[in-house]
């Protein structure tokens, strides 16, 4: 792997998967995998294999079917869940086992009710136990946002000395600043014998809205793997989105750091997953969204329609978007109204679109968007198309 490249893992099928509601059958799993491998991802985390039977019948299903990703399963430090992933990822061309646990002292005090130098055993346990099945193991230290560097960065030599391939540094619970964030993997970085044998990899959950902030700092500061989600769904409130982290780093090109994304392909998924999911994306979702490329300030339409880069900084179609929309609302002006008219086969005047534009702004204020249907409507019923026709 080139050292700008960044590897992306999506966990849509997992973590994103447990969504509450939104459930998919191995039909639609399978669906899914198919376009997220042609979409270019590196690792697929296809589910928790041995949480269920049907889960771990689609991480099989889905071990068949992929051509190019790796396909990875989810487990937690125990044997059971290990060598139950191992087996629902025995037809995988090229397999993954992630395995891990709680490494903050909350979660040792609380959810294990153990102490740090028993967690490091079993951490190291769990991934011996792991190579036994496969080459490529990556551990999770969760709640990693949480934990203390210098403990942390003593579990991670732990884990790669007992052969972990990527490390990944989950801000499980979506705490960290993007400055703290970043700061943990560079740490890391420097203070972890062995670190350039594995890759550092970004896990980081959106309570407070910075995962997206947080993984691209994690990648600036020296990780490898961005772990995420289409339209960023997840546990709470979600996971790092993957049509997010894709486009900040190809909109970026000298921070030299790209993904093998097909961007073409990222509105496509979207509403794929939105629809199996029947999870609807919010309109101003950044990339996806429907409003991502709709103009309607008057202000913003007159600058678009003379350059759309005067308002817009990465073209529609480069992520699968036809064109960008020029919407007509109450706060629309001329320039707009002229360009939707024209595109429906009307070359307005000056004179003639003084008129018509009074007629519209009335229209407007009585309905959130006027579309082809008002337009035709405004233009044949106002004084001067009348005039126009009947001479
Ligand atoms: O958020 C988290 O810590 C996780 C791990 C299980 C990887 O999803
Ligand atoms: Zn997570």
């Amino acid at each position: 792997m080139s050292d700008n490249k960044v590897q992306i893992f999506d966990t849509t099928l997992r973590d994103g998967e447990q969504v509450p509601g939104c459930k998919l059958n191995t039909d639609q799993k399978l669906i899914i995998a198919e376009q997220l491998d042609k979409l270019g991802v590196d690792i697929i985390e296809a589910g928790f294999p041995v949480s269920s039977p049907g889960d771990f019948k689609s991480v099989e299903a889905i071990s068949k079917i992929v051509k190019n990703a790796t396909v990875c399963g989810l487990t937690r430090s125990v044997e059971n869940d290990i060598k139950v992933a191992a087996e629902a990822l025995k037809y995988a061309k090229t397999p993954r086992i992630h395995t891990g646990i709680g490494t903050s002292d909350s979660h040792i005090k609380h959810k294990f009710r153990s102490n740090r130098e028993a967690i490091i055993e079993r951490a190291v346990k769990a991934v011996s136990y792991a190579k036994t099945f496969v080459e490529d193991v990556e551990f999770y230290a969760e709640d990693a946002g949480r934990t203390d560097n210098d403990y942390l960065a003593q579990v991670c030599e732990a884990v790669i000395k007992a052969g972990a391939t990527v490390l990944n540094i989950p801000d499980t619970t979506g705490y960290c600043l993007p400055s703290e964030y970043g700061a943990k993997i560079k740490y890391l970085k420097e203070n972890v014998k062995g670190i350039d044998k594995a890759i550092l990899s970004c896990h980081c959950h959106n309570d407070l809205g910075l995962a997206t902030a947080n993984s691209i700092e994690g990648v600036i500061n020296g990780a490898r793997q961005i772990e995420c989600t289409i339209n960023g769904i997840g546990e709470r409130a979600g996971n790092t989105a993957l049509e997010e982290v894709v486009m900040i780093l190809r909109q970026h090109p000298y921070l030299n750091l790209d993904t093998n994304i097909k961007s073409e392909m990222l509105y496509g998924l979207s509403q794929l997953v939105s629809d199996n999911m029947g999870i609807y994306t919010q309109p101003n979702k950044a990339i996806v969204g429907a409003n991502a490329f709709a103009h309607s300030s008057g202000i913003h339409q007159d600058g678009v329609i003379k350059n759309r880069e005067t308002y817009e900084i990465i073209d529609p179609k480069d992520v699968g978007v036809t064109e960008s929309a020029i919407v007509l609302t109450a706060r629309s002006g001329r320039a707009a109204l002229a360009y939707r008219a024209k595109n429906i086969g009307y070359e307005l005047t000056k004179l003639q679109l003084d008129e018509i534009y009074a007629n519209f702004l009335d229209f407007a204020d009585t309905k959130k968007e006027v579309d082809d249907n008002d337009i035709h409507y405004i233009i044949e019923n106002s004084k001067v198309y009348k005039e126009i026709t009947s001479a």
